[in-house]
């Protein structure tokens, strides 16, 4: 069990599963949901490496460092912290 986090609140998220839910919980928009538009881009500011590796749309997306998609991420175990 992990969590996805923002300075404010707190949300479980289970290990190995996306964390479209959470992002959504915290506040984070969506549009695509399919790693395309770019509209869910965060910036992660602790616990990168609790995350799973980019998905294919997320390289093709050529984000910064830190940052990644919320509807394409997968949490691995542990917390992330999120800005938006
Ligand atoms: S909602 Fe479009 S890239 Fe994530």
């Amino acid at each position: 069990m992990g969590f996805l986090k923002t300075d404010k609140k707190k949300v479980e998220v289970k290990d190995g599963d996306k964390v479209i839910k959470a992002a959504e919980k915290l506040g984070v928009p969506f549009s695509c949901r399919e790693g395309i538009c770019g509209t869910c881009k965060v910036k992660v500011v602790d616990g990168y490496d609790n995350l799973a590796e980019k998905t294919s749309n997320e390289e093709f997306m050529d984000l910064k460092k830190n940052e990644r998609l919320m509807c394409q991420c997968k949490l691995k175990s542990g917390e992330v912290k999120i800005k938006f």
